[in-house]
């Protein structure tokens, strides 16, 4: 009789995907809520067919190895991959599955609603609110805040996000203005053709009101944003990131927001998630904190589950054409 692949879930994903999963093969879940510790992982790994895992997994040689032979897909409930070692991997012709562009739209309604809840303090204005400060009703001077028609948003990475996030930015009459390392014509999308224009990093940080991250993390990229950088930034600017935290070095983040340089941040990644207790963002004012939820919509975290479940199936049933793989 032939053997039921066994594939191993690490982290609860909505019920579409692990249903998809469970009718053809053995399932193994984490039920816990929260991801497996290395330990953990390490056991559960064990003699997998596919693994599907999260970001907070590390795929590292080790787990490859400990997997064993059978292992045939490591397939990623997000689109970043950097959680995984692509080269252990490929050596031994596993394949990594990821979401693609499923976040693409709704990690950019994220961006440009921090956009929108910074300029206007819409957070800080709730927060003035439930907290019983707003005594004497309408105010002629109460919460004044930045607009964001006619401002310059500056994107950081002009990949699908970046590009999906400027398309928005057309529609409240921003001048756009973009950054990325290799710059090709066919870069600037057909929606926003000539209202997107290439710039130097540091000529983008010192133009624009706004400043939004939304390049993949890398080599390049890693602590990009440094003090060195934000120095550059107008006083009256907002940085927003979308991306990985990793992007911005964290320290010369607060360091600049203490001193002034900017105007304030709203993160939703951070050096490290979640962010410990003592992080000194947590007691500052000019500053939105959320907790990596940019492709938090029940839509796309469905299509997400789907998507890293028929990955999974796509290679183990040798369909691999089908799959969305690194
Ligand atoms: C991703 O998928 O890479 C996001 O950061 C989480 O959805």
């Amino acid at each position: 009789m032939i053997k039921r692949p066994t594939v191993l879930i690490t982290r609860k994903i909505p019920t579409n995907g692990i249903e998809i999963l469970r009718s053809r093969y053995n399932v193994i879940i984490n039920e816990k809520d929260r991801p497996l510790n290395r330990n953990e992982l390490i056991k559960s790994v064990k003699d997998k067919d596919a693994i599907l895992c999260v970001l907070q997994d590390k795929i590292d040689k080790q787990i490859i190895d400990t997997a064993g032979p059978n292992l045939k897909i490591i397939s990623t409930f997000s689109a970043g991959y950097e959680h995984i070692d692509i080269e252990s991997a490929n050596k031994k012709g596993i394949r990594i599955g990821y979401t693609g562009d499923t976040l693409t739209e709704t990690t950019a309604d994220l961006a440009f609603g921090l956009v929108l809840c910074m300029g206007r303090r819409i957070v800080e204005a709730d927060k003035f609110v439930r907290d019983s400060k707003w005594k004497n009703g309408w105010c002629p001077e109460l919460m004044l805040g930045t607009d964001i028609h006619n401002k310059v948003l500056g994107l950081i990475g002009f990949g699908k996000i970046g590009k999906a996030v400027a398309k928005r930015a057309t529609g409240f009459d921003m001048e756009i203005i973009y950054y990325k390392r290799n710059i090709q014509k066919t870069d600037i999308g057909k929606d926003i053709k000539n209202k997107a224009k290439y710039c130097k990093l540091k000529e983008l940080l010192s133009i624009a009101d706004y400043i939004v991250i939304a390049c993949s993390l890398n080599d390049d990229s890693y602590h990009l944003i440094d003090i060195e950088n934000l120095k550059v930034m107008k006083k009256t600017a907002f940085l927003i990131n979308i991306s990985r935290g990793r992007i911005i070095k964290e320290r010369d983040l607060v360091f600049a927001l203490r001193n002034k340089y900017l105007a304030g941040a709203a993160l939703d990644v951070f050096e490290q998630e979640p962010i410990s207790r003592n992080n000194p963002l947590i007691k500052m004012k000019n500053v939105i904190l959320l907790p990596h939820i940019g492709s938090s919509s029940h839509s796309t975290r469905n299509r997400m589950s789907e998507t890293a479940a028929t990955n999974i199936i796509n290679v183990l049933e040798g369909n691999d054409k089908k799959a969305l793989l690194v």
